[in-house]
């Protein structure tokens, strides 16, 4: 189960070298459950053979003109109806100009020409070909269509050995841009802070205690809420994930560093995910050298940390805030007790003895708890898990809630 699941994506690819990472952004889209059908330029054709489009995505590929599905009707009417999303990778400075004179000379551009969905552009040219008055002009005009987004180019190291801007961006980039193309906006205007994965506390200088979080239920949260328009800051401990698309990430350390930065978020803030497993216990001195093993066993005096929900709970106008717990049975009874403690508006438990739910796995099964009741979710991915909580939580943010 993908993200894109059902979703008819248009890939048009374009004659620029950059031809050969659209197979990469075709699999990645069809991974995540999307139809893939693509459509090449001529000049496209020439450069990435239509074959492998095709063993990728599983459909014929169109190119030029087009043919194949054009011969149950008019492939460009069709298309441009039924198409969730356009996406042209790599868009050349050619196809750009032709897209920005409302040209047809080809399916890809036709099709562009008779839809109404979404389309991401992705350009991939020269430096010079991209700074050139004229390309400029045509993507000042393809901005002001508001349904067409530009994604890139990014800068490095162009195809003719040249550097500047120009590179077509990542097909990782793309394919989170084409999942928020297809998100619902319903965060648009609001500030969200995430927290995730776990923090370490040191005992000495090459020791910690800390814990088993993988981040990854506190990243999918961050890239839901940034694909749903929220303006997102992440504030993540040590994990080993890349950081999301189009999220602000700072990365702290210890349960007090973590505190400081949620501090100074929060006020600022609309809603505060607070997935991060903190630590309950720092040693009240760490030592500033490296322990020495002795005979006996070994005592380390701990005190507690501070509880940022809590602390936050006690602050006047806080912001929404969920609470995460991590059980090991009576999940539902152990959230309850720490929505009410915490004054949360939500808490997420889940059963972390369960081998396919919490540390580390790609899939959770959750309860999501609030002072009307529980509601299980099923076995998901944790970027469904994340999406099911923001549509949840979206509904019980204030209508108009004053930016501070
Ligand atoms: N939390 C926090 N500050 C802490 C510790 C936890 O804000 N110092 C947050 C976590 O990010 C999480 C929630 O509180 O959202 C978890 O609640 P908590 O009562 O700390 O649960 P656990 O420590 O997991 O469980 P237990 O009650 O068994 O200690």
């Amino acid at each position: 189960m993908g993200l894109l699941d059902g979703k008819l994506i248009v890939l048009g690819v374009s004659g620029g070298i950059a031809a050969y990472r659209a197979c990469e952004l075709a699999r990645l889209l069809g991974k995540d459950g999307a139809r893939v059908q693509v459509v090449m330029t001529e000049a496209g054709a020439e450069l990435v053979g239509p074959l492998s489009f095709q063993a990728l995505t599983g459909r014929p590929v169109e190119v030029g003109r087009g043919g194949v599905t054009a011969a149950a009707g008019m492939a460009h009417i069709d298309l441009g109806r039924d198409a969730d999303l356009i996406l042209v990778a790599p868009a050349t400075a050619n196809t750009l100009a032709k897209i920005a004179a409302g040209m047809a000379d080809n399916l890809l551009t036709s099709t562009i020409l008779a839809s109404t969905c979404p389309i991401l552009l992705a350009p991939a040219m020269n430096t010079r070909m991209w700074q050139n008055r004229l390309t400029q002009a045509n993507v000042s005009l393809l901005a002001q269509v508001e349904r067409m987004v530009m994604v890139g180019p990014a800068e490095g190291e162009l195809a003719c050995g040249e550097q500047g801007p120009g590179r077509m961006e990542e097909p990782t980039v793309l394919w989170q841009a084409a999942r928020a193309c297809l998100s619902p906006k319903d965060l648009a205007g609001r500030r969200v802070v995430v927290t995730a994965g776990p923090t370490r506390e040191r005992l000495d200088p090459v020791r910690f205690l800390s814990n088993r979080s993988s981040g990854k239920m506190g990243y999918a949260l961050a890239a839901a809420a940034a694909r749903r328009g929220a303006d997102v800051k992440l504030i993540s401990g040590p994990t080993a994930l890349d950081f999301p698309w189009a999220v602000r990430t700072e990365l702290v350390e210890s349960a007090a560093q973590m505190a400081r930065a949620v501090g100074r978020d929060a006020a600022k803030c609309d809603l505060l995910l607070m997935a991060a497993a903190v630590a309950d216990y720092t040693p009240r001195k760490p030592a500033k050298q490296k322990i020495k093993k002795g005979d006996g066993g070994l005592g380390v005096d701990w005190k507690r940390t501070q509880d940022i929900l809590a602390a936050l709970g006690r602050k006047k106008n806080p912001a929404l805030r969920v609470g995460f717990a991590a059980e090991t049975g009576h999940p539902v009874e152990a959230a309850g007790k720490k929505l009410r403690a915490k004054k949360l508006a939500m808490v997420v438990a889940n059963d972390v003895s369960l081998p396919d739910a919490g540390f580390g796995v790609d899939t959770n099964r959750v309860h999501l708890v609030t002072k009307d009741g529980s509601e299980e979710l099923p076995l998901l991915s944790k970027d469904e898990v994340a999406d099911l909580i923001l549509s949840r939580v979206a509904k019980m943010l204030p209508a108009r809630r004053a930016r501070r």
